[in-house]
């Protein structure tokens, strides 16, 4: 049956203009003062472009690093030393890699007090989860699923970036992925839309702030726009080939959140994407983030991005790359050293219209003034404040919290945990499980290696049990952020007995494998997803020993630990916790800490699944239609169900799900109420999820999608009705015109404790 059809009004569902219904006075009051500021930021603007030359407004597009020592001698040849004249001519408009108070304060001087327009500089770094004290790795954060500890993880960071001289960050990056294989995983929030653009928000405000201009927020940039999540078969920079309906419903909402939630900057991507690199993609930058979603902050290019377009053939060489880059939207080129060598001929000859020099520096002026940088470019440069708030005990209790809440329990058999306090011999085995710079994770290239708190570490402060600690074989040996390939041990087992013996003497064995912190990341793809090196190995010599086995694994993406599954009582996803993961894991594993953490990404039985994700579209041929037929949707060698689904999480408690009703509250809005009740017997919380079919549509639509979630704390037998809203904003989806709409016609919802929720029930939107 065809089905009626209506168009909502795609502005006031991608600019969130409902939510104007619901400002109260304060906001009200807020927003005048704000739109005074915003006009006066405007004329600042203005008055300040009318007095530039057309080099000084290229100057601002430039960026550079700045790995020399900034308070030492002047560089007086190469590179640096051109930086250096770039700087003191007024030629660069933002530097990153420059970081602590003394060294920001050193270059923001030459820019400021030998420029002739002393135009501050912006100073960007790479605060991903954390500047020096960590907090987990952005996948695991996401599997917290708890919005308000991600924003303070984010807000702490701000803070203590901010107190070593930086202002603007290169985070969140929203990149949506479904393969495990790509190293980047580690840095987003997963595989889901929905979830991944709640999350954006949270760390969009938790850097920012309610105001752009205090000494605690720094500016946060949207990355990588777009598709960069979509890299084929999950190597890094590879080719991004994608439909339209994917690229709207699935790529761009979190950016979209992102934009709503104020964010200053967006940083374009590698990748091409259906035969355009992103840096040079008219369609996305001025089309679609500038044009159609209002954007006005600016967008800088990924590293040498611009450069990139040559060895991606579409530009014949650097100058064509800086004129479709600019054309295109790229306002600040990060590190190719393009515009300020080209940007003035472009012009010149007529290839790039002064408007558009005007209005990517307008852009970059305006994010500026907001960080009050013209007021006092020394702002973030305090020594005695940086030294107050850098590793203060504040920042490391928000750390440890998020780091116990993005802890997810994958297996508990016999209840194995949590470990009892008193009397207990335990055996605590595997390399990672003493090392102090792994749990630090990727991207964390403020933070001093050997800071994190080490398994073994948190747990010696339980005192009541013996714990004896093996090795049981070396996992990897000088590693850095850049070298080529990590040495993992793949054949060394002559520790192996060390380990079998200590485990026949205990009553429990804790085992910490996985992957080096090192091991995703940024050009770190896998092709495999099993334990590296030589640790699925020794787990299984271990487990001859004894199987009475908790299994902690250290990983910055989805591992296929299927094995493990199969015979392993108990397993706890522990990641890659940042400082404080030894605390957070012995608090766990000791039961001081119910873990609550849910599965922000499908884990694979192997590699051959991938990509895997729960919000897959039916295909024509779903099911077996007999048993034991061959011609439909799957493998013959292997089941179509993950290891793990997407939501997923144990607790040391239970919960039960029951009485699901569904209310048409409005027109098009529909309330769904469910009772969670804890049945076991501790305390613990529960992240209640609602997913939601559209039964037929004019355009494919997956089997189900996350559209709703409710962090709930329960006591033993407690009970709490939840209520999740459906409206037009959850009910429509993008059609291949790129037009939000929502179609009338029938729905199923499914809620329970991850994406295989079960308790079910059906409406009718007319
Ligand atoms: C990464 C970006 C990062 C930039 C600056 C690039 O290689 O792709 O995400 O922000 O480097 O460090």
């Amino acid at each position: 049956m065809k089905r009626n059809r209506y168009y909502l009004l795609v502005l006031s569902i991608v600019f969130g203009l409902f939510s104007c219904k619901n400002e109260s006075k304060n906001d009200l009051a807020l927003n005048s003062k704000n739109s005074t500021e915003n006009s006066s930021i405007e004329s600042k603007v203005e008055a300040l472009l009318k007095k530039m030359t057309l080099e000084e407004k290229v100057g601002q597009m430039n960026q550079y690093t700045g790995f020399w020592d900034v308070t030492g001698p002047t560089p007086k040849e190469g590179n640096q030393a051109l930086k250096y004249e770039h700087l003191k001519k007024g030629l660069v408009g933002s530097m990153i890699n420059v970081t602590g108070s003394k060294n920001v304060r050193a270059v923001q001087k030459i820019a400021v007090e030998e420029s002739r327009l002393g135009i501050p500089l912006i100073i960007g770094f790479d605060v991903i989860h954390g500047f020096k004290t960590l907090s987990p790795i952005p996948l695991a954060e996401s599997a917290s699923w708890d919005m308000d500890a991600i924003e303070l993880s984010a807000k702490v960071a701000a803070k203590e970036a901010a107190a070593s001289g930086i202002n603007w960050t290169f985070a969140p990056m929203v990149d949506v992925s479904r393969d495990a294989r790509w190293g980047r995983v580690m840095e987003g929030a997963g595989e889901d839309a929905y979830l991944g653009s709640k999350i954006a928000t949270a760390r969009v405000h938790g850097f920012q702030g309610a105001d752009l201009s205090s000494k605690e927020t720094i500016a946060a940039c949207a990355k990588h726009f777009a598709a960069y999540g979509f890299a084929e078969s999950g190597k890094d920079y590879n080719t991004v080939d994608i439909g339209t309906s994917t690229l709207y419903n699935v790529i761009f909402p979190p950016f979209i959140a992102a934009k709503n939630a104020g964010v200053r900057t967006f940083m374009n991507s590698f990748n091409e994407i259906n035969g355009i690199p992103a840096t040079g993609s008219a369609f996305l930058q001025r089309e679609i983030l500038k044009k159609q979603w209002g954007f006005d902050g600016f967008i800088v290019s990924d590293w040498g991005s611009i450069n990139e377009m040559v060895a991606h053939r579409q530009a014949k060489n650097g100058k064509e790359a800086a004129e479709i880059a600019a054309n295109a939207g790229s306002d600040m080129d990060m590190e190719s050293h393009l515009y300020v060598s080209e940007l003035v001929n472009l012009v010149n000859e007529g290839k790039v219209k002064e408007s558009v020099i005007d209005d990517a520096v307008r852009r970059i002026l305006r994010v500026k003034f907001e960080l009050g940088l013209f007021e006092n470019p020394y702002k973030y440069c305090d020594e005695t404040y940086e030294k107050d708030v850098v590793g203060s005990k504040e920042i490391n209790e928000a750390v440890l919290d998020v780091a116990k809440k993005s802890i997810v329990l994958l297996k508990n058999e016999n209840n194995v945990l949590p470990l009892k306090k008193e009397g207990q011999k335990i055996a605590l085995i595997g390399a990672l499980a003493d090392d102090k710079t792994s749990p630090l994770g990727n991207w964390r290239i403020g933070a001093e290696d050997g800071t994190a708190v080490s398994v073994l570490e948190g747990m010696q402060k339980y005192k009541g049990n013996t714990l004896f600690f093996e090795k049981g074989a070396e996992f990897v040996s000088g590693e850095t952020v850049f070298a080529k390939e990590l040495n993992i041990n793949v054949s060394d087992k002559s520790e192996f007995s060390k380990a079998t013996a200590i485990a026949k003497k205990v009553d429990v064995v804790v085992m910490v494998l996985g992957e080096h912190g090192y091991q995703s990341g940024e050009g770190r793809s896998r092709s495999s997803l099993g334990l590296p090196g030589v640790q699925q190995e020794l787990l299984e010599a271990v487990y001859k020993a004894n199987s009475n086995i908790v299994l902690v694994l250290n990983n910055g993406r989805p591992l296929a630990v299927t094995w493990a599954d199969e015979h392993i009582p108990a397993i706890v996803e522990a990641w890659q916790l940042g400082t404080q993961s030894g605390n957070a894991i012995a608090q766990v594993l000791y039961g001081d800490y119910n873990p609550s953490g849910k599965l922000p990404m499908t884990f694979p039985r192997s590699v051959g699944q991938v990509p895997i994700y729960y919000n897959v579209k039916s295909t024509g041929r779903p099911n077996m239609p007999a048993p034991g037929e061959v011609f439909w949707s799957h493998y013959s060698d292997i089941t179509n169900k993950p290891l793990y689904p997407f939501g997923y999480g144990l607790s040391y408690t239970t919960f039960s799900y029951t009485d699901i009703n569904v209310k048409n509250v409005k027109d098009n809005s529909f309330e769904i109420s469910v009772t969670l009740t804890n049945t076991g017997n501790v305390t613990g919380k529960e992240v209640a999820q609602l997913y939601l079919k559209d039964d037929y549509a004019s355009v494919t639509r997956p089997v189900k999608e996350l559209k709703g979630f409710e962090l709930v704390k329960l006591n033993p037998n407690e009970s709490k009705t939840i209520t999740f809203l459906l409206t037009e904003n959850e009910l429509g989806f993008y059609n291949n015109q790129g037009d939000f709409i929502v179609e009338s016609g029938d729905f199923t919802v499914f809620v329970g404790g991850d994406s295989e929720a079960e308790l079910t029930t059906k409406f009718e939107l007319k």
